[in-house]
């Protein structure tokens, strides 16, 4: 058993009582810190910096010491699993990520094996291991990874996509081959996500980014079905302790009553739906987490906290509410925004969780 000196972010995971609303941020750690982007510069480049135990670490911590934020993320990325599936990750300077060899011909997709995460990502693994230690209990420590589908779209595209033609193109053409890529990456997935809780990761979050491209059938099909069994195959309990889940699908706000139902302990909204409703669809059974506009984040202290207080106020009273922003953090965030915003929420959602 541990004891964590702030669990308020699990409680809150599990709907049980807090006594105020916890907030994290999707990558909290990043390049808007300037001593992070001091620290990537010592590392060499960003998946350098993933690879190096000691600079992982500190990344992880660095907004720790500027916000009283109530959880930690390892830091990392999700295109680990296809990179230690031998596709060879790169990042060119101002273009994202891009693989060397990327999924296009059936020999390839029906060689894919699944990677062992206690050798291929090993690193990650230590990682985990090294940022529970540094944080001492003061915060939980959230594990995570791509969608199969997600981690799909980047494995055929090659690279980031705006519109998604070659995997489109497979899933129409060959939903037989796109099947087995989604289904040798879900064992991958499931074996990643156990051995980062293994390591210590407190709670996981599946990141969805671009299962909301696919229609209403097809993300059932090739999204859905893979999270809920990934879902099915997590290890739920760690050290004595429950280890909650999140799913994200950024532009699922339409199937959230379908998302709800995955066998996850809460679903991560974007910006672009009203978490009370959000709420009502669900019918509390599941936590929120979300969902500021990260937009909002480039304007000043007193819009943001009338902004967080709508998301506040339209969430209502009771507990079930992480907060976070819809999506990524922009590294063009000025970091005195960032306090802005988690004091904000801290002073003002206590109000909320009174009997
Ligand atoms: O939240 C955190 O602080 C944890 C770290 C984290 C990163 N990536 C670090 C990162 C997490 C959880 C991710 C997830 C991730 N990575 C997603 C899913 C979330 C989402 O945004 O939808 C996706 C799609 C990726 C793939 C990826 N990695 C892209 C598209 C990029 C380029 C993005 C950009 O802004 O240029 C990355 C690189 C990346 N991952 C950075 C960071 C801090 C920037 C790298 C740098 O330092 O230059």
């Amino acid at each position: 058993m541990t004891r964590l000196k702030n669990d308020t972010f699990i409680r809150a995971l599990l709907r049980q009582p807090v006594d105020y609303t916890p907030i994290w941020i999707m990558r909290q750690a990043g390049r808007y810190l300037p001593e992070y982007n001091q620290t990537r510069a010592r590392a060499g480049d960003f998946l350098s910096l993933c690879k190096n135990t000691e600079l992982a670490t500190e990344v992880t911590l660095q907004p720790l010491e500027r916000f009283s934020l109530d959880a930690a993320i390892l830091f990392s990325d999700i295109l680990t699993i296809p990179d230690a599936m031998g596709l060879g990750l790169y990042f060119a300077a101002g273009e994202g990520p891009r693989f060397e060899r990327p999924l296009r011909e059936e020999a390839a997709i029906r060689s894919l094996i699944v990677p062992d995460p206690n050798t291929h990502l090993r690193y990650v693994m230590d990682a985990v291991t090294s940022i529970r230690k540094a944080l001492d209990n003061r915060v939980p420590l959230i594990g995570f990874s791509g969608s199969p589908f997600t981690l799909a779209c980047y494995m055929v595209e090659g690279a980031s996509s705006k519109d998604y033609h070659q995997i489109k193109t497979m899933l129409y053409a060959r939903p037989d081959l796109l099947h087995h890529i989604l289904d040798i990456t879900t064992q991958a997935v499931i074996a990643y996500l156990n051995a980062q809780i293994e390591a210590g990761a407190q709670a996981v979050m599946i990141f969805d980014s671009w299962g909301g491209v696919l229609s209403y059938a097809a993300y059932q099909e090739f999204s859905l079905r893979y999270m809920q069994q990934i879902l099915a195959g997590l290890k739920r309990e760690h050290d004595g302790e429950r280890v909650p889940s999140i799913v994200f699908t950024k532009g699922g706000g339409l199937w959230l009553e379908l998302i709800a139902e995955s066998g996850c302990d809460a679903v991560g909204l974007d910006w672009t739906v009203d978490i009370g409703e959000a709420r009502r669809r669900i019918q509390d059974k599941v936590t929120l987490q979300g969902n500021l506009d990260p937009a909002v984040l480039f304007s000043s202290p007193e819009t943001i906290a009338a902004e967080a207080e709508k998301i506040l106020a339209s969430y209502g009273h009771g507990h079930g509410h992480v907060f976070n922003l819809g999506h990524g953090i922009s590294q063009f965030t000025p970091p005195e925004n960032v306090k802005a915003l988690v004091d904000a929420v801290h002073a003002q959602s206590a109000r909320y969780h009174q009997a």
